[in-house]
């Protein structure tokens, strides 16, 4: 598939998505207005991830791949200076949308992660959940690196592939959710050498027994393996390698 080809096929399959959303709005079924804590806790590693971005307070961040548009809103909230971008037109009306309707301010356009319409070391930080699993992360990468201020940081929420087990599963397992554009991926150790190439990089798993919930939301189970698994990475680190999502936190040398 040619770069060409990739990059129309998932606008079109995300402005697909929007479309759905934006019907589910307009009938009054769903609401633009959140409390931060619905996008925080929507994942396990939300919330930590988060916090890698450090104060927030005057900062110029930029979320990448903002699709809904949920964490520009949390990022102007914590006293940002947001720019958000999205391939899918139809995703960044939503953000724009979302952005208006809790009474915050944020710059969004449509644009490719692959290709940045930013000036350089334009931004102090840069947040992304579910993201570059989608992208080349060569093009990807380098882009990234030349938006971001030396000494900034990048923090990525991304699959994780390094699991067989989860990835038999994924394969070939019904759930909720499971609607994928054809080139998507989730990343590998492999992927991560790109990333190396413009940044120190640290991968940190989340959801290890945890990712259970997917076929399995009991409230009280998922409880007790998110308690194991916070002990299981903690005293085996290398077990991340099995976790369902990583969190990236990426350092501009
Ligand atoms: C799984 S969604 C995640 C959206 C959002 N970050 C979230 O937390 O829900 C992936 C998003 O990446 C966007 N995307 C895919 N390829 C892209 C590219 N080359 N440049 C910018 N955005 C892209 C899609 O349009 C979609 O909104």
């Amino acid at each position: 598939m040619t770069t060409t080809d990739r990059l129309a096929a998932e606008q079109e399959f995300h402005d697909r998505q929007a479309a759905d959303r934006a019907a589910a709005f307009d009938a009054g079924r769903a609401d633009l207005r959140f409390a931060d804590a619905d996008y925080l806790d929507h994942e396990t590693w939300v919330r930590p991830a988060f916090l890698k971005l450090g104060d927030l307070a005057g900062k110029h961040v930029l979320d990448y791949g903002c699709g809904h548009g949920m964490a520009a809103v949390v990022l102007a909230r914590a006293g940002a200076r947001v720019t958000a971008f999205d391939l899918s037109p139809g995703y960044v009306a939503e953000a724009r949308g979302r952005c208006r309707a809790n009474g915050v301010v944020a710059a969004c356009v449509v644009a490719d992660g692959e290709e940045l319409p930013f000036p350089d070391a334009a931004f102090d930080a840069v947040w992304g959940n579910a993201v570059l699993h989608h992208l080349d992360l060569h093009r990807a990468g380098r882009e990234l690196r030349r938006v971001l201020r030396p000494g900034g940081v990048a923090v990525f929420c991304e699959p994780w592939g390094g699991n067989p087990l989860l990835a038999f599963a994924r394969r070939f397992l019904p759930y909720p959710g499971k609607d994928r554009t054809p080139d998507e991926r989730p990343l590998t150790r492999r992927d991560l050498g790109p990333l190396r190439e413009f940044f120190a990089a640290e991968a940190e798993g989340h959801q290890l027994l945890g990712m259970v919930r997917r076929v399995w939301p009991n409230r009280r189970l998922v409880r007790l393996l998110d308690a194991a698994d916070a002990r299981l990475l903690r005293v085996a680190p290398p077990l991340w390698n099995w976790c369902r999502y990583v969190v990236l936190t990426l350092r501009a040398r």
